[in-house]
């Protein structure tokens, strides 16, 4: 969140007229928003200035009062975009900037109130807000698949082969690049649930006003084009509560978030010197202050943890909209405070992630040293139902075998020819080519398996959903 230093306190309201006494400075503090809110500024900026645009072709001001209100504006931007910072009595964003337009032009401002009201003006900056969020957002998901992509191609071309992992067992082997775009394809997803929010904020709330729609005749789809929605909101008493785009967006965060838990956690078991798969590097891990041999790959633990506090920004969110009553309530400010800690959380742990995995190095020699001939135990299955057994029973003869690999500690490939001829009779001397890891993965190739050629496919695939 950005630190704010609140400066001076000459109280700037826009709603205090029907008061006699002052508000409690409890309440004040309470109600204000402004620091949160604060880096909505660009988008109020934005907004207004359609609005004063709006408010002239609908015949509310002249077009010497629209220029001035959109060049005070645009000098009220200058000074933010140059550190002006809040005061101690600025409520929220809103009257920051209507305090600073008043600076800037003095009476006319008064004037761009007219019609709108922060309801629907907060709903319009936020939708703003989300839209450019998602497009940051996008890239970043991009770049971390780009590098597991990166990854991919060299593994690839190296045939780097490893277990495959179910139950935390090893099950079958698989190209080391499967794995790896084992973690694209969530990406792909969460990035399509990005879209689909950018869509879902894509609505303009503006002109809605406070709750009833707005009683001059102003042009919403001018607003609409000139602020880049792709509708208008249809029911104003929907339009100034309507949060789900929010809500979306933490729920895609939150998606990405535990996908993004399951690259870590792969890595970090992988990196054990129990598994010895990869090799974290050097700007991306920490030592100890304590213990001088440790490399630590806090950034993948840290992206890792990160799930639980999204989760928690999607939960708040969702219950602060459960139950409230129709039209816009003040419970809705809160809104704010999940999306932007969602959405740093996310532009702090993306690049982590990305950083880290791009500068770990592989260990094809351990992945195949992994790699035991117990794990070709399904090839030798399908070997015997290759010779016209029934896969139960050839999964029974081939269950006795690995019975004795266990109980005499020898592996499958080391065991005697005759003993496999005892396990089952249509058991022959080519059964040991059954046992190769390598062509255990040749074998493998339906669309979205591990062969070499379905392999090839998948890559072709993922570059085409970067392209
Ligand atoms: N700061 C407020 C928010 O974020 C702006 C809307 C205030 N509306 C009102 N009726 N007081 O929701």
């Amino acid at each position: 969140m950005t630190a704010l230093k609140l400066v001076g306190a000459s109280a700037h309201k826009l709603w205090g007229g029907r008061f006699a006494g002052e508000s409690a400075p409890e309440l004040d503090a309470l109600n204000r928003s402004i620091g949160v809110d604060f880096r909505l500024w660009p988008f109020d900026v934005k907004l207004s200035k359609a609005w004063a645009i709006a408010l002239w072709s609908a015949g509310v001001v002249t077009v010497e009062e629209s220029l001035a209100l959109e060049h005070g504006l645009d000098r009220v931007a200058d000074r933010l975009r140059a550190g002006a910072q809040p005061n101690a009595s600025d409520e929220d964003v809103h009257t920051l900037i209507d305090r600073l337009l008043h600076e800037e032009v003095g009476d006319v401002a008064s004037k761009l109130h007219t019609g709108r009201s922060r309801n629907d003006q907060v709903a319009t900056a936020t939708r703003l807000w989300s839209m450019d969020a998602v497009g940051v957002l996008d890239t970043a998901v991009r770049e971390l698949q780009m590098v597991m992509l990166a990854h991919a191609e060299s593994l690839s071309a190296a045939s780097v082969l490893m277990p495959a992992y179910t139950h935390m067992q090893r099950a079958q082997p698989v190209s080391a690049a499967h794995w790896m775009l084992s973690h694209f394809w969530p990406l792909d997803r969460d990035r399509a649930r990005l879209a689909s929010a950018g869509r879902a904020a894509a609505v303009l709330p503006l002109g809605s006003g406070a709750v009833a729609g707005c009683a001059f005749p102003i042009s919403r789809v001018l607003l609409q084009g000139s602020l880049g929605f792709a509708q208008l909101s249809l029911n104003s008493i929907d339009a100034v509560s309507d949060r789900d785009f929010v809500a979306e967006l933490l729920f895609t965060l939150s998606m990405l978030a535990i996908h993004l838990s399951r690259v870590a956690e792969d890595l970090i078991i992988y990196g054990t010197s129990e598994f010895g798969f990869i090799q974290f590097g050097d700007s991306f891990t920490t030592g100890s202050s304590m213990m001088p041999q440790k490399r630590n790959p806090d950034a993948l633990e840290l992206a890792r943890g990160s799930g639980g506090r999204l989760l928690g920004d999607l939960t708040a969110l969702l219950a602060t909209l459960k139950g409230l009553p129709s039209g816009y309530n003040k419970d809705l400010q809160d809104d704010k405070r999940a999306l932007f800690d969602a959405v740093d959380t996310m532009m702090l742990v993306l690049p982590g992630v990305a950083g880290a995995l791009s500068e770990i190095t592989f260990r094809a020699d351990k992945m195949k040293a992994a790699l035991s001939s117990s794990m070709m135990a399904t090839d030798l299955a399908d070997y015997l139902v290759g010779k016209g057994t029934t896969f139960r029973d050839a999964h029974a003869a081939v269950g006795s075998l690995i019975r004795q690999s266990e109980e005499t500690g020898v592996e499958l490939h080391a065991m005697p020819y005759k003993t496999f001829k005892t396990a089952h009779a249509s058991f022959g001397p080519d059964v040991f080519d059954a046992l190769s890891a390598v062509a255990s993965v040749e074998r493998r190739e339906t669309e979205g398996g591990t062969g070499p050629l379905a392999m090839k496919a998948q890559m072709k695939s993922a570059w085409a959903s970067l392209a």
